[in-house]
């Protein structure tokens, strides 16, 4: 069998797992390690060392095989025999163990990793949970808070927390393969092999699970999968080890076979595929080791941020030496606070800022081959901009602009080569936020793309390829859903409402509230700007526009949507009185919504909204959308996005 392995050398039987690119286990892999494992037993090897070919050691379950009724042998299976083997197995662990890959290691009999390596059970992420021992084998080689951690968030750790905690037995300070050799003769001399199902739980602090439950709940906005692996946890603390595995594998196949896995599956490949076309742009993509930004605000320091992390340099341009210190300060701060929270290591940040250097002046970008823009969103200032660095730059250089709404077609006259053109549409705060709007004007050309896809990969970002049009994917659809909750305003709805039913679907925070986050002024701007032509016999709703008149900006002035006196949102009566005002003065009678009927309105506009964006050509897509909405905007990635929705419930 290709895809799994067998050397024996000096009595020691060396396992290969070599499924590119990562090793999944699909049903080869297993029935090639079965087989292996029975091969073995009547051979005179003494230990089995156990790895992955490449970077990886087994990324985890194919994913493709997922949803479907799982073949045979079925991992449980496969994970026994090695477990009840005579002779011992040691995991040699470089690169990725997740999942699936962890729950083989944690079969073996001794695990041993590269400092580089990462380990994980990211089943959550994807609706699921271990379904082959995970949750049973894993607090007794870990404590269960750590067991807890691993399993409810997905997240992965380091080799070096991973022996910390007891999930690995050593750290390889060299050779891995040497050093798993000798641990592999040595447990073979020993004897008396104990499998983790073998061992007692790991003592440690007890667990208060409703009080972990309780938290969970509120932090998974709706998604199952967390629960359920809590819960399996506590049946692998609380029953014995066979009802635990029982109870385990029920659970998964449950999971596999539900809506939330079924719409995670889809965000998974839909993120994977996003942006594709960038790197079929038939061109080289401009070097990004120096990068240029204009501006230093919110938006510019951010993404200054993200490109000195990824280990770019950067020329930042201000307005005066006030400003450019300024910017360097924002910089700074922001690199210190990640390096408080323990994000990123202390050296590391240092090296970033190092990185930075401001200027007033436009000639010191000439050496940078992408120059990205981010100065007010204000077209006359930006068409100064880029006439200017048109002027300067090399032929050759990429020029990007970071704006929200404008066009981006109307900066193609401000240069010689209006190919070099591109929107890269940035979200606050850039150096977190994992999407990218690569906006392609009429006349944007291939290597301005595979510059907007290189820069995504440079920064561990997700792009998505959005046409021109006024906010491109998703702030055109975030302001026609902002208008139709004005509407259920106006017709009897009130902002907490609307806030509640939206957080009890799954978004992070319902609109209003990240209206009073964001500031009310910037839309306000925009509906004046676009007073003057708007077709007077169109429906508007004045609520929004009442508010800031009246000073209700939002957080920064203590009061928008909602009051801030408390240090909270307060639900405001005077935001209540405007807005029944308002309806009267519409002619409007008020009507109760229930969160249904609101969900509902809320979804069909979305999904309106995304089709028009689709046949228009914005958007290359409908899976794009849902990445757009997920990945920008809040909507509960475990629903899948409002296109995905649209498809499934037809
Ligand atoms: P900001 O007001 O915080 O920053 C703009 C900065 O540009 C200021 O520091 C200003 O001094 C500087 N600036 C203005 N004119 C300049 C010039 N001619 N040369 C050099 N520097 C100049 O604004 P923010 O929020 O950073 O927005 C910048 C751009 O990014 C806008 O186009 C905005 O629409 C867009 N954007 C904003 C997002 C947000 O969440 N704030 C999200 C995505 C895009």
């Amino acid at each position: 069998m290709a895809e799994v392995s067998v050397e024996i050398r000096d009595g020691l039987a060396w396992v290969t797992i070599d499924n590119p690119p990562v090793n999944a286990i699909g049903r080869a892999v297993r029935q090639g390690l079965l087989e292996t494992v029975e091969q073995l037993r009547d051979s005179a090897v003494r230990a089995v060392v156990l790895t992955g070919a490449g970077r990886a050691f087994v990324a985890g379950a194919d994913i493709r095989e997922l949803g479907q009724t799982p073949l045979a042998p079925v991992l449980p299976e496969v994970l026994a025999a090695i477990a009840g083997s005579p002779v011992p197995w040691v995991a040699a662990l470089g690169g990725l163990t997740l999942g699936g890959g962890l729950e083989l290691a944690m079969a073996c009999h001794a695990r041993i990793a590269l400092p580089g390596a990462k380990l994980g059970l990211p089943e959550v992420n994807l609706g699921i949970i271990p379904g082959s021992g995970g949750t049973v084998r894993l607090p007794r080689l870990v404590p269960m808070a750590t067991a807890v951690k691993l399993a409810t968030s997905g997240k992965p750790i380091s080799a070096q927390e991973a022996l910390e905690a007891g999930l690995i037995d050593r750290l390889a300070s060299g050779d891995l393969m040497a050093e798993a050799s000798a641990m592999a003769q040595d447990l073979a001399k020993r004897g008396g092999l104990l499998s983790a199902l073998d061992r007692d739980l790991v003592a440690g602090e007890a667990i208060d699970w409703d009080a972990q439950a309780a938290q969970l709940r509120k932090r998974s906005r709706g998604a199952a999968a967390p629960l359920e692996a809590l819960a399996a946890l506590k049946s692998a603390a609380q029953e014995p080890v066979d009802v635990a595995l029982a109870g385990e594998r029920a659970r998964f196949l449950r999971l596999a076979a539900s809506d939330e896995a079924a719409a995670l599956r889809h965000v998974f490949f839909a993120e994977r595929a996003a942006g594709q076309s960038l790197k079929q742009a038939d061109a080289e993509p401009a070097d990004l080791s120096r990068v240029g930004v204009i501006g230093g605000g919110t938006m510019g320091a951010g993404i200054a941020t993200a490109l000195l992390l990824a280990g770019s340099q950067v020329r930042l341009i201000e307005r005066d030496t006030a400003a450019a210190e300024m910017a360097r300060t924002r910089v700074a701060e922001t690199i210190a606070a990640s390096v408080k929270r323990g994000a990123i290591a202390a050296e590391k940040g240092d090296r970033a800022l190092a990185g930075l250097s401001t200027d007033t002046d436009y000639a010191s970008l000439t050496d940078c081959a992408l120059v990205i823009e981010a100065v007010f969103e204000d077209m006359a200032v930006k068409r100064e901009v880029f006439a200017r660095l048109d002027a300067v730059m090399p032929a050759e250089a990429i020029l990007a602009t970071n704006t929200s709404y404008l066009d981006v077609n109307g900066l193609a006259d401000t240069t010689k080569d209006p190919a070099r053109i591109l929107g890269l549409h940035f979200f606050s705060p850039a150096h977190v936020m994992k999407l990218l709007e690569v906006v392609r004007g009429e006349a944007t050309g291939a290597r301005a793309l595979a510059t907007g896809g290189a820069l995504a990969k440079l920064l561990g970002k997700i792009p998505v390829v959005a046409g021109v049009c006024d906010g491109f994917i998703g702030n055109r659809i975030m302001a026609a859903y902002r208008r139709d909750c004005e509407f259920m305003l106006e017709e009897g709805a009130l902002p907490q409402e609307i806030d509640a039913a939206m957080e009890a679907f799954g978004f992070a925070m319902g609109i209003y509230a990240v209206q009073d986050m964001s500031g009310l002024d910037i839309a306000w701007a925009q509906r004046k700007a676009h007073a003057s032509h708007r077709d007077p016999s169109e429906r508007y709703a004045h609520i929004a526009d009442r508010l800031c008149e009246a000073g209700r900006l939002g957080r920064k002035t203590g009061k928008g949507w909602y009051d801030y006196a408390s240090g909270k949102a307060g639900i405001d009566p005077e935001v209540t009185r405007i807005i029944e005002k308002e309806s009267a003065r519409a002619g409007r009678t008020r009507k109760a919504f229930t969160a249904d009927e609101i969900m509902a309105r809320i979804l069909a506009t979305l999904q309106r909204e995304g089709q028009a964006v689709l046949d228009e050509g914005i958007a290359e897509t409908p899976a794009d959308i849902d990445v757009v909405m997920i990945t920008g905007y809040g909507f509960p990635r475990h629903r899948g996005g409002p296109m995905y929705m649209a498809r499934s419930t037809v």
